[in-house]
């Protein structure tokens, strides 16, 4: 087993032990992959400052996000088919990140239903809702999440339509997976994979499958899922959400100071700014770049955290920096998921945990609270 150090490594590991259509779906944005590219580029031209001499032996991330306590300012974002990276993904991921005291948000487009979480880890998650044509299904959504005893819904507002994908087109992305001779090929080549994969029943949109009337194999749910993101989505049915919610609202994929103002103006509290990691409009501004201002734009009035782009400790030191109260983590956990399993998810939290902690010592800070941009060199970072 080679020696883990850093997310780099896990990534590495996933690419050969996940099938290729499902390792793509991950790794891949939207047409020229512009966006997806800079949301890392970006985070790599902020420069720290180093200080020296100042007693940093007392450290801490823990913080108060949504007035709730996490070790860290971190939670696991939505990602669709986690299920399909490793058997019963979901149920693993939400396990490690309960056990690293953050929350783990599970997918609308989940294997895994709420249900199978709820009953795995006895403690509260997040749900995030796409929203559907079929009303009365969101509706169901938001009692199911309820019951679940969910504690913030993450409502995703930038897939109305999907971005295009590349190389899913020409994989022949579905679920299970098709098999052509070129995919069983490469499928027969990860046998831990297989081995998983014949060793649980969650193999399907846990979420949908048997509660969505004339959806009862997987060619017509895949069909129905993708009919069903709703392009009339609008402001106002964000309210009707909230109200039948009643809960904590998370408000992702805001990535425009005006949409901000609109979020602040909803009610919501929180909002995530994020380009879906790349793989909605290709060719808009990494989430970093975006953030002072959106900051700005906000106040105090709402919280406000990133996605998109974060692989290190470093990454989420720079985003509190620039004003994020919190981070989510995609990629980066589904690269420990494919790798190895619930202990990979474990080792990426580890490694981003540990690398931040350093990182904030190294700045000379001892509280992950009390950062800001002062601890970044001027003239490195996107201002508002
Ligand atoms: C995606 C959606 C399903 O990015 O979240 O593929």
């Amino acid at each position: 087993m080679p020696i883990i150090t850093c997310i780099e490594d896990l990534r590495v590991m996933a690419r050969r032990r996940v099938p290729r259509m499902f390792y793509d779906y991950v790794d891949g944005g939207s047409w020229s992959e512009s966006t997806y590219q800079a949301n890392q580029a970006d985070f790599n031209h902020i420069k720290l400052r180093q200080r020296v001499a100042r007693n940093i032996e007392q450290r801490s991330l823990a913080t108060r996000l949504l007035g709730m306590d996490m070790a860290m300012p971190l939670a696991i974002a939505p990602t669709g088919l986690a299920g399909m990276i490793h058997a019963d993904g979901e149920i693993l991921a939400a396990r490690a990140a309960t056990a690293a005291g953050i929350r783990y948000t599970l997918s609308t487009v989940s294997i895994c239903s709420l249900e199978d979480i709820a009953q795995a880890i006895a403690a509260p998650f997040w749900f995030q809702l796409y929203v559907m044509r079929d009303r009365g299904f969101v509706a169901s959504l938001i009692d199911r999440a309820k019951a679940a005893s969910c504690d913030a819904l993450v409502l995703t507002l930038d897939l109305q339509l999907s971005g295009q994908r590349h190389k899913d087109l020409k994989n022949g992305l579905s679920i299970p997976p098709r098999l052509t001779p070129s995919s069983l090929l490469n499928i027969l080549g990860k046998p831990r994979w297989i081995k998983g994969m014949l060793g649980t029943r969650r193999r399907h949109f846990g979420n949908i499958m048997g509660h969505v009337r004339g959806v009862d194999d997987m060619g017509q749910l895949a069909e129905w899922t993708y009919q069903q993101f709703d392009p009339s989505l609008c402001w106002d049915d964000i309210q009707w959400i909230k109200e039948r919610w009643g809960g904590k609202l998370i408000l992702k994929g805001i990535l425009d100071v005006e949409d901000a103002r609109l979020a602040l103006a909803s009610g919501a509290d929180a909002l995530v700014v994020s380009n879906h990691g790349g793989r909605q409009l290709d060719g808009a501004p990494s989430s970093i770049r975006m953030l002072p201002a959106i900051v700005e734009a906000v106040g105090e009035g709402i919280e406000v955290w990133l996605d998109s782009g974060i692989r290190s400790g470093q990454d989420v030191i720079k985003s509190l920096a620039l004003g994020a109260r919190g981070v989510m983590l995609g990629r980066a956990h589904l690269y420990g998921l494919g790798a190895l399993g619930e202990a990979g998810v474990a080792k990426a939290l580890e490694i981003i945990a540990t690398e931040m902690d350093l990182t904030l010592a190294l700045c000379g800070h001892i509280d992950v609270r009390q950062l800001d941009q002062r601890i970044l060199l001027p003239g490195t970072y996107p201002q508002a």
